[in-house]
């Protein structure tokens, strides 16, 4: 059982150490990661998903309930607690989304009169987050981008049930990215993610600070910025709403973001 997981400095891409030397997230916690394009955040996702023990490029080390990783978390695919969903993701197989959601629930030892359930549950999940639902028996080499990450991140929360889930980049896959946030809080894991979006970072608890491969700083997510982040979402929704009028093909008359506080 998994109650926290730390991360331990190393250093940065020309050797300079992390600054911040030891961050510690425990279950439930929702983390950003934030910084400048090339800044390091995939490589910091990175060594959490490889279990780094100052074997990875970083020099940095991961420890789970503040020891390395126990061995079988690498030898045993079903005892693996993390769940990465990386940028470029393509499926190799061209199963029907339910025959794989079904498939992996047997992989990891879900109770046969629980599957069909698990495998819809995934299925609702999923299309909660894209603009268009897929379909159980929509085969997964068709499935958009968008749509293909919403069914990893709820294969993720609801299948493989793992209780550390790690996202790149979620913005770029036009999944909702809110509800998605909302959603994973419900289950119970610790979610770290990269993100340019304020809105998306200020929904988290805290956030990770990268620049030139180093981790420069750790920011809790305080009352002002709570506040202020109810503004934030205003604008992004109004912003969000141009962007429908583009998309279902209307003229903008130049009014649309009066009002918005
Ligand atoms: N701590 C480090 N030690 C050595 N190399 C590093 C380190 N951090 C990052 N790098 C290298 O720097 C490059 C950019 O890092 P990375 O891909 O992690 O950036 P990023 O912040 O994810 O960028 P983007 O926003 O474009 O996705 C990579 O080639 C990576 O291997
Ligand atoms: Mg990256």
């Amino acid at each position: 059982m998994i109650r926290d997981i730390t991360v331990m400095g190393g250093h940065g891409r020309l050797g300079r150490p992390d600054l911040v030397r030891k961050i510690q997230f425990n279950m439930g916690d929702v983390i950003s990661i934030v910084g400048p394009t090339g800044s390091g955040k995939t490589t910091l996702i990175n060594d959490i998903e490889l279990f780094a023990n100052g074997n990875t490029p970083s020099g940095r080390q991961v420890l789970f309930n503040g020891v390395p990783a126990p061995i079988e978390y690498r030898d045993d695919p079903s005892r693996n607690p993390i769940a990465l969903i990386t940028q470029h993701t393509t499926f190799l197989s061209d199963m029907p989304v339910d025959a794989f959601l079904t498939t992996h629930a047997k992989v990891r030892g879900g109770n046969p009169e629980d599957i069909t359930r698990l495998a819809q549950e995934a299925i609702d999940f999923a299309n909660e987050l894209t603009g268009e639902p897929l379909a159980a028996e929509s085969r997964m080499t068709e499935l958009s981008g968008g749509q293909t990450r919403a069914l990893l991140i709820a294969d993720a929360a609801i299948i493989c049930s793992t209780p550390i889930v790690l996202l790149d980049e979620v913005e770029n896959a036009g999944i909702h990215r809110t509800r998605a946030i909302e959603l994973l809080r419900r289950y119970r894991k610790i979610f770290v993610f990269v993100t340019h979006d304020p809105r998306i970072a200020l929904l988290s608890d805290a956030r990770i600070v990268m620049k030139g491969g180093r981790i420069m700083d750790f920011i809790v997510t305080d009352e002002h910025e709570r506040a202020f982040s109810i503004k934030v979402a205003r604008l992004d929704d109004a912003l969000a709403s141009l962007r429908d009028q583009l998309r279902n093909g209307l003229r903008l008359c130049g009014t649309e973001l009066e009002g918005v506080r």
